[in-house]
């Protein structure tokens, strides 16, 4: 697995954010997620359908890791009571979970998977 690091910071947007250079896409497979953490913060990056998108790695409903759940198509499901999440969005479509997912831009660039954290969130202070 590649991890590439920072590509700096940017105060826009309301609160600081990083761009994480965070692995080749292809590393990232289709109908596929993983995971990936950054400071404090733990998310995953999910493929659905070639589109690439970076959720937190914590369900919304008690504050589990979301990882060792299941990618079913453009929804994911938490392992523990089963609540279904549509990735892109965040939103919380089914089950014991009511609040939406964070979610984080993501973009290809050059081959590579690009992520927007709050800095905050991963505890830098740089
Ligand atoms: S902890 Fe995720 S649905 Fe309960």
């Amino acid at each position: 697995m590649s991890y590439y690091g920072s590509l700096g910071s940017d105060s826009d947007a309301g609160g600081e954010t990083v761009r994480i250079r965070v692995c080749d896409a292809e590393e990232v497979e289709v109908g596929r997620y993983r995971c990936f953490s950054e400071g404090k913060l733990s998310f995953l990056l999910c493929n659905v359908k070639g589109v690439v998108h970076a959720i937190i790695n914590e369900c919304t409903h008690m504050k589990v890791p979301l990882d060792g759940g299941r990618q079913f198509g453009k929804d994911f499901i938490c392992p523990v009571h089963g609540a279904r999440f549509d990735i892109a969005s965040g939103k919380a479509l089914a089950g014991a979970a009511v609040a939406r997912l964070k979610t984080f831009p993501a973009t290809i660039e050059g081959g590579v998977v690009v992520v927007e954290l709050p800095t905050a969130a991963i505890g830098r202070t740089d």
